[in-house]
């Protein structure tokens, strides 16, 4: 099944064509095309995303992305268009959402709705050039031929849904079964990324800016709180951490600024790992997933799959190009929810939830 997705639900525009196949034991997902249109430099002079101007960007871009598919007469090619209906910002995803219905209706194909969280959460499904550079480095077995258990995601898996409005701990006992086991009660990991960069002078979004500059500073500067990291459930909150940062900076007005992006970027990457692996323990997790666009930050790439490792737990993160917000996550959302054969209605839900 060849699904063109569609995903405007905040600051980029966004359109794939993936080929889906498989089970829903098994599901296997190929890009075709991944086109990502960022609004970032619009918004930045804000200090985050004005949804009226996202929308506005959204429409504008659309027809333009179309016209960008390398692959010929696509529109005989697909079976199927996916558009994300929530969570997310009410104007911008009405954009996405109306735009695929008219071009679903000229083209007459099938139209179906996905869950942003759930395409996070699946980009763990999507391919890996991780995957393929195992056969460059001169392994003697092709690709396929490597059992597939190897790259195979199991169960039971701990997942770890990091974005700009959500931190979810998620027990997964199967593809379309899962449990929340905790979540943020404030602010989401990328939310209080983006909230101590501007407090440190850093642009929009500060999840990247505060990793680029952490280079050059020590994360033992400053011992900032790690919140509810010892607390016996799997609750976030990250606004203290934010308080925090403004308090140091401002008693400390002389201090360096990597030396806090580095101390305050080890505090959330202490506490999202602790927590995940006790989670991990505790259910006796095969698998450990990360995803949604904080899993871009490398120190919690490579500290998660540290830790896992210690425990015996496989580490799966997807390839960069599909940890922020992407389109051929949507796809995957879409294609897994038509085997379940759920349907989610056509219109813009800004709080649908995992
Ligand atoms: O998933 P996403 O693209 O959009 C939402 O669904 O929210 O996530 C965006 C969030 C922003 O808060 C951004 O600062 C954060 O992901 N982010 C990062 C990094 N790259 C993006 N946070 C930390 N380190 C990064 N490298
Ligand atoms: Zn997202």
């Amino acid at each position: 099944m060849r699904i063109l997705s569609i995903e405007t639900s905040c600051d980029e525009t966004a359109i794939a064509l993936v080929e889906c196949s498989g089970g829903l034991k098994n599901p296997k997902f190929k890009t075709l095309e991944n086109i990502i249109s960022s609004q970032i430099k619009i918004h930045r002079p804000f200090g985050g995303v004005v949804p009226n101007l996202a929308k506005r960007e959204h429409l504008k871009n659309l027809p333009k992305i179309l016209q960008k598919l390398k692959i010929k007469n696509w529109k005989l090619k697909i079976d199927a268009i996916a558009v994300t209906v929530g969570p997310g910002l009410e104007p911008a995803l009405w954009a996405g959402i109306e735009f695929a219905k008219n071009l679903a209706k000229e083209i007459k194909k099938s139209l179906i709705g996905a869950n942003h969280m759930e395409g996070h959460l699946y980009s763990n499904w999507l391919p890996k050039r991780s995957a393929v550079s195992v056969k460059r480095l001169g392994e003697k077995k092709s690709l396929n031929a490597i059992p597939s258990t190897l790259y195979a995601i199991q169960f039971p898996a701990i997942a770890l849904v990091v974005s700009g409005g959500h931190t979810i701990l998620l027990k997964m006992d199967s593809l379309t079964k899962w449990k929340k086991l905790g979540e943020t009660r404030d602010d989401a990991a990328g939310e209080a990324f983006d909230k101590i960069a501007r407090l440190l002078g850093l642009p929009y979004p500060g999840g990247p800016e505060i990793q680029k500059i952490a280079k050059r500073g020590n994360p033992k500067a400053v011992n900032f709180p790690r919140p509810m990291l010892k607390d016996k459930n799997y609750e976030f909150s990250f606004s203290g951490l934010k308080t925090s940062a403004l308090y140091y900076v401002r008693d400390n007005p002389k201090t360096s600024v990597a030396d806090v992006a580095a101390s305050v970027q080890q505090a959330i990457v202490d506490v999202l790992v602790g927590k995940t692996i006790r989670a991990a323990k505790a259910f006796g997790a095969e698998s450990v997933l990360l995803c949604g666009g904080v899993s871009a930050n490398r120190l919690l790439r490579e500290t998660l799959k540290k830790e896992s490792g210690k425990i015996g737990a496989k580490f799966f993160v997807p390839d960069f190009e599909y940890n922020t917000d992407n389109a051929a996550m949507i796809a995957a959302a879409a294609y897994i929810q038509h085997l379940r054969k759920k349907k989610l209605k056509l219109e813009a839900n800004s709080n649908l939830g995992l």
